[in-house]
């Protein structure tokens, strides 16, 4: 599919609505990956996090939250509704999130990801390197367990 035009923005609390809703389109409930509201509006307080916004003809296509701090960042969550899957919104928002832990002096990003995600494609074409593995980190909704995989990318060699 072709790549389409995505405009970032930094969001706040304010935006929690739409954060919801593309949490509920991006998430399969089978997993129990996405965040309620009060979890997103809880991190959102913390310092060092940060929301993005991605916009595709006036329309929010996608998020990511990411918390630097202490000279280090962690991908607490990043998602792109489907229709505007495979365009390159998620791409642009990882650009954005590593060039952004960079001005905050993070040295490394981490994230924790499904075994068998999808966006792990996306994760390894960033440069992330697998460091560890969390035996049934996620519980899905029929009480499933999902082992959890932890991937880092040193900011200084991208
Ligand atoms: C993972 C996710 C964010 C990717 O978003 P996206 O906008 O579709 O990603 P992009 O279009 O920018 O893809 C960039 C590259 O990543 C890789 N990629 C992304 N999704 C892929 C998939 N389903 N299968 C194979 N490769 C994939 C490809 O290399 C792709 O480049 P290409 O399309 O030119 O081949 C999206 O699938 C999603 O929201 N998933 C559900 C939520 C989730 O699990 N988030 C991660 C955990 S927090």
């Amino acid at each position: 599919m072709a790549t389409r035009l995505v405009t970032l923005r930094q969001g706040d609390a304010r935006d929690a609505g739409t954060v919801d809703a593309l949490m509920a389109a991006a998430f399969d409930p089978r997993f129990g990956e996405a965040w309620t509201r009060s979890q997103c509006l809880g991190v959102l307080a913390m310092p060092g996090v940060r929301l993005l916004l991605a916009i595709v003809d006036d329309e929010p296509a996608g998020f990511s939250l990411t918390r630097a701090i202490a000279g280090e960042a962690e991908l607490l969550l990043l998602a792109v509704a489907p229709p505007f899957r495979r365009t390159g919104v998620g791409r642009a928002l990882m650009e954005a999130v590593v060039a952004d832990c960079r001005i905050q002096d993070a040295t490394i990003l981490h994230l924790e990801v499904r075994a068998d995600n999808d966006a792990l494609y996306l994760y390894r074409a960033t440069g992330f390197a697998k460091v560890g593995e969390r035996r049934g980190y996620y519980r899905g909704r029929d009480g499933r367990q999902y082992d959890a995989h932890t991937y880092s990318l040193a900011l200084g060699s991208t």
